[in-house]
Formats: structure tokens, sequence, C-alpha cells
């Protein structure tokens, strides 16, 4: 699939710009709600550790400036990390909220590439690597030319590729105009997939919604939560976070 670049929709200096401005504010209890979702996936993991007390390692899909990962704490339980971003301005942002140069104790490797090149060689690389996909998933309907169907059959391969691996992801599931939410998180024990009819049913009666296509990213099995996404003062995103072990 076709790569974003410094100016597209889903990366590039306006993703930061917006991202920037926002990401203390508008979008401050969605940020919190993730790192919830991360710690929570933290203790899900195996906990086999090595001498400094760290998990083996972690490949980030899609983290961009890390702007809605967690600055302290999340990253510090992984010995090597390894970030996949096409977007060529988000290595410097990353490291530098992340304070990465500050950690090199820890082994940081970054790939400017799309994942869908790039995953299959890192799974071989790094076998005991846990992946996570960073609001990367619903992306991928608006980055090049393949037809919507083809585009969503490939997002459900993807559970199938990663089969045997600890994985998590958190990303869009439908995107509208904002308007009030009665809540701004649903959980849903597994087994379960959340139909996005009913979904957009259960957030919201009236107005139209983008269907980002993932409603079978996470295969039945696995534990998520909706989580509620005001991107701007006029559209809302509505958000699924799950992992896989
Ligand atoms: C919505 S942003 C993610 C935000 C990020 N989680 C954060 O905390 O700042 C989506 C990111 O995915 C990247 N991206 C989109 N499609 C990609 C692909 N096929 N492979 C790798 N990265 C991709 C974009 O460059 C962008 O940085």
């Amino acid at each position: 699939m076709a790569a974003p670049g410094l100016l597209s929709h889903s990366g590039g200096l306006i993703w930061h710009a917006k991202a920037w401005r926002r990401h203390a504010t508008l979008w401050a209890d969605f940020c919190l709600r993730i790192e919830r979702f991360l710690i929570d996936w933290i203790h899900a993991l195996p906990q086999q550790r090595n001498e400094e007390g760290r998990l083996s390692g972690i490949i980030l899909l899609g983290p961009s400036g890390g702007w809605c990962l967690p600055k302290a704490g999340f990253l510090k339980h992984f010995q090597s990390v390894v970030m996949v971003d096409s977007d060529p301005s988000a290595k410097t942002i990353f490291y530098r909220r992340h304070q990465v140069r500050l950690h090199p104790e820890q082994d940081w490797i970054w790939i400017p590439s799309s994942f869908e090149q790039a995953l299959p060689a890192l799974l071989a690389r790094y076998p005991r690597h846990a992946v996570l996909f960073c609001n990367v998933l619903g992306q991928l309907r608006y980055q090049d030319s393949l037809p919507l169907e083809r585009i969503e059959f490939e997002l459900n391969q993807i559970k199938f590729l990663l089969s045997g691996r600890h994985w998590a992801s958190f990303h869009d599931r439908i995107s509208g105009e904002a308007r009030h939410a009665q809540s701004a998180e649903f959980e849903f024990s597994s087994p379960s997939v959340v139909q996005t009819a009913m979904l957009a049913k259960r957030v919201a009666s009236q107005g139209e919604w983008l269907d980002h296509l993932t409603e079978n990213v996470l295969p039945p099995q696995a534990d998520r939560r909706l989580l509620h996404w005001p991107i701007s003062l006029t559209r809302l995103h509505w958000v699924e976070a799950g992992w896989v072990s």
C-alpha cells in the first residue's frame, strides 16, 4: 500500500501541528484512556523480564510523534523498541517527546517504511517482541487507490499473520460529526465482535458515520473497549482498543 508523506491525511506536518495543539487539551481524556489500556495490556503480557527488569521488546506500528502514547512508564518496560512509520517527519518528534536519547540503555530502532513492507521481516527477526498498532489500521482506507473491499480484506488478514504473537491495536472504527456522547468508553468482554452498524446505533442514533473497515481486525476472543476521541471540535472518532495473547 502507498505510504503517507509529509502532508498526508494520516500523518505528516499538518497532523503534527494539530496534534501539538490538541493532545493536552481536546485529546487529553482520550490519551489517558489509551494509557490505561496499555497499562492493562502490560499486565496481561508474560512477565518474564531481563536483569534490568524489562520485557524483551515491542514493535510499534504507526507511532507517529507518539502524541497519544504515554510519555512516562509504558516504553520503559521494554528492552528493545522498534518503530515503523512512513511519515518522514515523525522520528524527530517521537525521539524528542519520548526523550529517547536519555535512555541509551534501551535499544531504539526507527524504520521509515510502511508496516506492510516491514512487518513480515520484523516478526522473523524479533520472535519474542510484542506488537502494537498505534491508531494506524483505521487510516488505511485513506491511503491509496485500492478498492475498499480489498483494504478490508487485508485488514482482516493481519490477525493470521500475527498468530501466536502477543499483539494489541487501537484503531478507528467509525467517525462522524461531533456530538454529545453519553459515555466516553464502553467495554466488551470476549468472545465478541462489535458490529459497525450496532456500534453506530449505540453511540448515535442519527447522522452519517464513516466506516474505517476495522470491524474484524481483532479476533472474537480479544477483550476490547471502545473509546471516544473528539479529534476536533466538529469531528468525533470511536476507537476500538484490544489485545490478543
Ligand atoms: C493517526 S496517526 C497515529 C498517531 C500516533 N498513535 C500518536 O500517538 O501520535 C497514524 C500514523 O500512522 C502512519 N501510517 C499510516 N499508514 C501507515 C503504514 N501503512 N505504515 C506505517 N505507518 C503508517 C502515519 O504516518 C501516522 O504517523
